[in-house]
C-alpha cells in the first residue's frame, strides 16, 4: 500500500513523547499514592498488559461466557405470544425450516403457544385457584430475578479477571431475561402478583447490600437455589415448559462461585470473618418461616413445601461447603437444626404428624432436570471441578460402572 506520508518534526514528536511520559509516571505515582486512602484509580483495568485486573482467566470465561452464548435461548421462540422481537433473520429461517420437519402433531403442540389460546390453554388446565397459587409461588422468583438483575450488576462491577467479567456480563444479561420474560409470562395468567414475603425480603436486600465478592452467597448460592427448585418444580406443568430454560441457566449460575473462586481463591478473613458467617447464618434462616408462607400454595400443587424447603436446604449446605463460605453452624448441625424446626411446626400445623426426614426429600420433576441437578450435585459431592471435561470423565464412568 502506498501512501503519501506527511513530513513530521522528529524533534517536537520526540518532546511529546517525553512530556507524556513525564506527566503518566506521575499521575500514575499519584494514583498509587491515593489508593492508599481509599482514593486513586477507580477502574480495576490494566491497560499494560491489555486485561482486567486478575488477569485472562480463559477458563472461567469457557465455562461461563461461552457456554453461555452456546445455550442462549429467545423468548420469541419460547414465548410466541409475548411481544419479545429478539431473534436475527437467520434464526428465524432455521426455526420455519425445522418446523417443516415435524409431523402434524408436532406442529400442532408448537403452534398452541403461539396464539392467544395459550390464556384458553391455561384457563383449561388449570382452576382459578390453582392459577393464583402457582402467580403466587412464581412471584417469589419474579421479584427475585429483579434483585439477581442488580446484584449480578454489582458483581460484575466487583469482579477480577477478563474471564470472571465475561462470565458475569452473561449473567446480567441472563437475568435480566429472565425478568423481562417472566414478567411477561405471569401478566398473561391474569392473577393478582402479590409483593414480596418479608423472609423474601430480608434474604434479597441482605444480598445487595453484601460487599465485593460476597454476593455470590446470597444471590448464587441462596437465591439461585430457591429459583432451582422452584423451576423444577413447576416446568412440567402444561404451559409452564419455558421455565425448563430458566432452570438450565441457573444450574450455571450456581457453578459460578466454585469456578470463580477456585481461579481466584478466597483468603482465609474471606471465608472465616465472624460478621461474614453471621450474615451468611441470617440468610438461611428466613428459609424457614419462609416455607411456612408457601405452605397453602404448594399443597393446592400437591407439594409439600416442607419437602420443598428441606431438599433446598440440603443444596445450598452442600454447595456453601464446597465454596468455602462457613457459618458459625456446620453444614451437617444446620441441616439437622432445620429438619427439627419443619418437624416442630409440621406437629404444630398437621393432626398426625410423625417426625419425618424432610431434608432427604427432593421435588424436582422431569428427568431433564433432575439429570441437570444430578450432574451439578454429584460433580460437587465427588470434589471434581465443574467443567465439561471433569463432568464427561465421570459420566464414562459412571457407564463403564
Ligand atoms: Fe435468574
Ligand atoms: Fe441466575
Amino acid at each position: 500500500m502506498e501512501f503519501n506520508a506527511l513530513p513530521i518534526n522528529e524533534k517536537v514528536a520526540n518532546n511529546v513523547r517525553r512530556v507524556e511520559s513525564v506527566v503518566n509516571t506521575a499521575v500514575r505515582g499519584y494514583e498509587k499514592l491515593a489508593s492508599l486512602v481509599g482514593g486513586g484509580r477507580k477502574g480495576p483495568y490494566d491497560d499494560k498488559n491489555f486485561e482486567f485486573v486478575g488477569g485472562a482467566r480463559d477458563n472461567l470465561r469457557m465455562k461461563h461466557y461461552d457456554k453461555s452464548l452456546r445455550l442462549l435461548w429467545k423468548a420469541e421462540h419460547h414465548l410466541p405470544q409475548g411481544n419479545f422481537r429478539d431473534m436475527t433473520k437467520d434464526e428465524k429461517v432455521f426455526m420455519s425450516q425445522a418446523k417443516q420437519t415435524l409431523n402434524k402433531k408436532e406442529r400442532i403442540q408448537i403452534d398452541r403457544f403461539s396464539s392467544d389460546e395459550y390464556k384458553e390453554l391455561i384457563n383449561r388446565e388449570y382452576t382459578q385457584e390453582q392459577k393464583q397459587a402457582i402467580i403466587n409461588i412464581l412471584s417469589i422468583i419474579g421479584h427475585g430475578e429483579a434483585y439477581a438483575w442488580m446484584v449480578a450488576a454489582e458483581v460484575l462491577t466487583d469482579c477480577k479477571s477478563t474471564g470472571g467479567r465475561a462470565a458475569l456480563t452473561m449473567q446480567v444479561l441472563e437475568e435480566a431475561k429472565h425478568f423481562v420474560v417472566l414478567r411477561e409470562l405471569m401478566l398473561a395468567w391474569d392473577c393478582e402478583i402479590p409483593r414480596f414475603t418479608v423472609w423474601e425480603y430480608i434474604v434479597l436486600e441482605r444480598t445487595l447490600k453484601s460487599t465485593g465478592m460476597e454476593k455470590f452467597f446470597g444471590m448464587n448460592v441462596v437465591v439461585e437455589n430457591v429459583a432451582m427448585g422452584i423451576f423444577g418444580m413447576l416446568g412440567e406443568l402444561p404451559g409452564l415448559e419455558i421455565l425448563k430454560m430458566f432452570h438450565l441457566d441457573e444450574s450455571r449460575h450456581t457453578a459460578l462461585p466454585y469456578n470463580y473462586f477456585e481461579e481466584m481463591p478466597m483468603t482465609w478473613w474471606q471465608k472465616n470473618s465472624p460478621f461474614a458467617q453471621f450474615r451468611r447464618l441470617m440468610m438461611v434462616l428466613p428459609a424457614v418461616p419462609m416455607m411456612a408462607s408457601l405452605e397453602k400454595d404448594m399443597a393446592v400443587l400437591g407439594v409439600d413445601s416442607l419437602e420443598f424447603g428441606g431438599a433446598m436446604l440440603r443444596k445450598i449446605a452442600h454447595m456453601k461447603d464446597r465454596v468455602g463460605f462457613n457459618t458459625f453452624i456446620p453444614s451437617s448441625v444446620l441441616k439437622e437444626f432445620v429438619n427439627d424446626a419443619f418437624n416442630v411446626y409440621a406437629s404444630y400445623s398437621r393432626p398426625d404428624h410423625t417426625t419425618r426426614r424432610f431434608v432427604e426429600a427432593d421435588t424436582v420433576m422431569g428427568e431433564d432436570m433432575q439429570a441437570i441437578e444430578k450432574e451439578l450435585f454429584d460433580l460437587y459431592s465427588t470434589g471434581k471441578k465443574v467443567s465439561e471435561l471433569a463432568s464427561r470423565k465421570i459420566l464414562d464412568w459412571r457407564n463403564a460402572a
